[in-house]
């Protein structure tokens, strides 16, 4: 991103553009082109030369709205769903099964006959119960998912996915032959490191040669890379592999094609070096702070949007600001230190990217009821001149819907 980094979202002027939701409402707005440059960063990332295949998945969780997955269907190989209603609404859209996958620590009964009866192309075990839950639902005489075993890998934050080594072993042990199709790992939330990378491909294909008759002819790999949303194009990694390896990726797809903007409520100030602004938006729509622990303010973008059309001697001197979000929870601080104009008031907007995953669907959205955010998307690769967005927001499509409408029928 050139200038100040919200050219591409239309919003990079002083004044609030003339398509903004009238009346105010926080929105969404997110930007194709910046998509496909990370799709292709992102493909560039993984040496093509060193892997026989290598697969770009969307991992549909990031952000699930129907308008994107549709666009993003354009430029990946295939999309990973960790839920019963994911996968539905792949399905309606009519996306290939073979080019799905289904992980996560919580798959139901439901999902996992869902998964077998399409069938998709590979299902994610994490844990042994699972795989038990599984055989109910496989067909030997019908074609089958692939079954892959997630690895847990080390660390605390690491113990809810993925299986222990020695339990995989076991499995390896005792499953009938050509079971398993390869291994799954999830390497982030940013702590996906190279190195993390090297030694998790060496442990699966350690295990593999330690069962080889447990493996299907054709040996895959399933990573979940967890790199964090780009702010410049990312390094080729140094890697080998010569089986097919599959990438599904989350915020480093959509996160820097996606900004967020919500009008201020009101600014308090203590004093001349401390002031708190609230916003009509936050953790209803934002599954966390834009500060990370792990990654601090690397990357965070805010801008102002003021509707005083005049200048003032306070316009363009800039003051520390905390941003907090309208609930009533301690924890709806956006952030902790913005440098912003002073003469920030009521009725002006901020503009904060990247903020393009785990947004709506990732936040508390039922929280006292505040107004609910809409969601924009710009198709054009020119930021000049940037036409008006057209609105893609949940009203207008049916997948969060549908977690609703059918609920129940897939708690089984
Ligand atoms: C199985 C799996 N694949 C892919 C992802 C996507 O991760 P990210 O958004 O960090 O790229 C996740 C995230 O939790 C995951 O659990």
């Amino acid at each position: 991103m050139s200038g100040n980094g919200f050219e591409f979202f239309g919003l990079s002027g002083p004044h609030p553009p003339s398509w903004l939701p009238k009346p105010r409402a926080p929105f969404f707005i997110y930007n194709a082109a910046i998509l496909r440059q990370n799709a292709a960063d992102l493909r560039r990332m993984w040496p093509a030369s060193h892997n026989r295949h290598t697969h770009l998945f969307y991992s549909v969780k990031a952000n699930p709205n129907p308008h994107l997955v549709e666009e993003i269907a354009g430029f990946v190989d295939g999309f990973d769903v960790s839920s019963f209603v994911e996968l539905e609404m792949l399905r309606r859209m009519r996306i290939s099964e073979d080019r799905i996958t289904a992980s996560g620590p919580g798959k139901t009964d439901a999902f996992l006959e869902l998964a077998c009866s399409l069938p998709v192309r590979a299902v994610h075990l994490d844990s042994s119960e699972e795989y038990q839950a599984l055989k109910k639902y496989l067909r030997p005489m019908s074609p089958q998912p692939r079954i892959t075993l997630r690895l847990q890998l080390p660390g605390p934050q690491m113990r809810k996915l993925g299986i222990p080594t020695e339990e995989i072993r076991e499995l390896l042990r005792t499953a009938p032959s050509r079971t398993f199709s390869g291994f799954h790992a999830y390497l982030g939330r940013e702590l996906f490191s190279e190195e993390r990378l090297s030694t998790t491909l060496a442990t699966m294909y350690s295990l593999r040669d330690e069962f080889p008759m447990a493996f299907a002819a054709q040996f895959e790999i399933y990573l979940g890379p967890g790199i964090p949303a780009f702010t410049v194009a990312p390094q080729q990694l140094s890697m080998t592999s010569n089986s097919p390896v599959h990438i599904e990726c989350g915020r480093s797809l959509i996160g820097t094609a996606g900004c967020y903007a919500a009008p201020v409520l009101s600014v308090k100030s203590f004093n001349t070096r401390r002031r708190i602004v609230i916003i009509d938006g936050g953790l209803q729509h934002l599954g966390s702070p834009l500060v990370s622990h792990l990654l601090g303010q690397k990357g965070v973008l805010c801008h102002a949007l003021r509707e005083r059309r005049e200048s003032t001697a306070a316009g363009d001197e800039l003051c520390p600001t905390v941003v907090h979000g309208s609930l009533c929870l301690w924890h709806d601080a956006l952030h902790p230190s913005l440098m912003l104009p002073r003469d920030l008031k009521r009725g002006d907007w901020l503009a904060f990217a990247p903020c393009g995953s785990y947004g709506l669907t990732a936040a508390v959205s039922q929280f006292i009821s505040q107004t609910p955010a809409r969601e924009y998307f710009h198709d054009s690769s020119s930021t000049k001149p940037f036409t008006s967005p057209r609105e893609i927001s949940p009203a207008t499509f049916q997948s969060y819907a549908l977690s609703f409408s059918d609920r129940g029928k897939h708690a089984k």
